[in-house]
């Protein structure tokens, strides 16, 4: 026992750890901290365009957990486009497949998508340019083999009954209609409604038993430096307050709006603070002094 140790001072000095244990400690500190840049990616692609225009703001946040009025423009409509136009757009993991079909398949589908994909529409030949299949036969030639609820790759997302069944309208429609109704109605106004109570009980039990636990070890770890008790007391309960106030605001903002404000704060307390933890565990581990060597050893 170091005699000169302070009182209540931790016996174990991240500094003195063999180099296992330190290079152990450095890839966890590596791992839990690049998975704080995965979630903000995430969010990023998840829910960028939630409130119908490209790229993260308030907005995207109160679109997703309260709710949010907006007038309907082109670019909303765009953004906002169905699930069905978003796969088989450049870019979409669907385009494949539709492309089999060449350019006149292309213009059938997303042309019957881009305007709204009625039902009266849904049969109609040479609609864009003569020539050119309906929608539905487009469907039925590049996606039923997938999507039939008989047993293609797609069954659980059915077009048709079977393989070499028609493709029905009430079926496509849960993917092809378009949020914001057809694209020449008058510019007005709709609801974006919030992520459903379903999704967001889901999202908190995913997340409610997992970030705490690293949240702690990196706390716990933290506790372990030599950083002075004043700065300690400080910063070490901040992540984790952090994390109750986001969680805790994912559901407050549904009845009230400010509280998608306290999310972003929040996330971004959370990513400060935790990030300054991180940074003065592997300083102090491995350029910390170490301690001095104990008297008559
Ligand atoms: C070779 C099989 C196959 C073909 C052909 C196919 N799909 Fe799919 N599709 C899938 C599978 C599997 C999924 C679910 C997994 C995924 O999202 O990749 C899927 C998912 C989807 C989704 C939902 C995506 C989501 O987010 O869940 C849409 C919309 C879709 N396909 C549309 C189409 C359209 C339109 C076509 C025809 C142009 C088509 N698919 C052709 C296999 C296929």
């Amino acid at each position: 026992m170091n005699t000169h140790e302070p009182p209540g001072r931790c016996p174990v000095r991240l500094p003195a750890l063999s180099l296992g244990a330190k290079l152990t400690l450095t890839l966890f500190l590596l791992l839990v901290g690049s998975g704080y840049l995965v979630a903000v990616a995430k969010i990023y692609v998840w829910h960028n365009a939630a409130d119908g225009v490209p790229g993260m703001s308030p907005d995207d946040l109160r679109a997703v957990f309260h709710g949010l009025e907006r007038e309907v423009t082109e670019e909303v409509r765009n953004t906002l486009a169905s699930e069905m136009l978003r796969e088989v757009r450049p870019g979409g993991g669907m385009r494949r497949y539709l492309m089999r079909g060449g350019e006149s398949a292309e213009r059938a589908l997303i042309g019957w998508l881009e305007s709204g994909a009625s039902e009266a529409d849904f049969s109609v030949v040479g609609r864009f340019q003569a020539g050119d299949p309906s929608a539905k036969q487009v469907i039925a030639a590049q996606c039923i083999e997938c999507h039939n609820a008989a047993g293609g790759d797609a069954h659980d997302l059915p077009y048709a009954d079977a393989r070499d069944a028609e493709p029905r309208y009430e079926l496509v429609a849960r993917v092809a209609t378009p949020v914001v109704g057809e694209a020449t109605e008058e510019t007005r106004v709709i609801r974006l409604e919030p992520i459903s109570s379903r999704e967001l009980l889901h999202s908190t039990h995913a997340h409610i038993l997992s970030i705490p636990v690293f949240t702690l070890i990196v706390a716990g770890l933290f506790l372990l430096t030599d950083v002075g008790p004043r700065f300690k007391a400080v910063l070490a309960p901040l992540p984790m307050l952090a994390v109750l106030l986001d969680i805790g605001s994912w559901w407050l903002a549904r009845p009230f709006e400010p509280f998608a404000y306290v999310i972003a704060a929040a996330g971004a307390l959370f990513g400060v603070t935790y990030g300054l933890q991180i940074l003065c565990i592997l300083a102090c581990m491995w350029v910390g002094k170490r301690p001095a060597p104990e008297p008559g050893t």
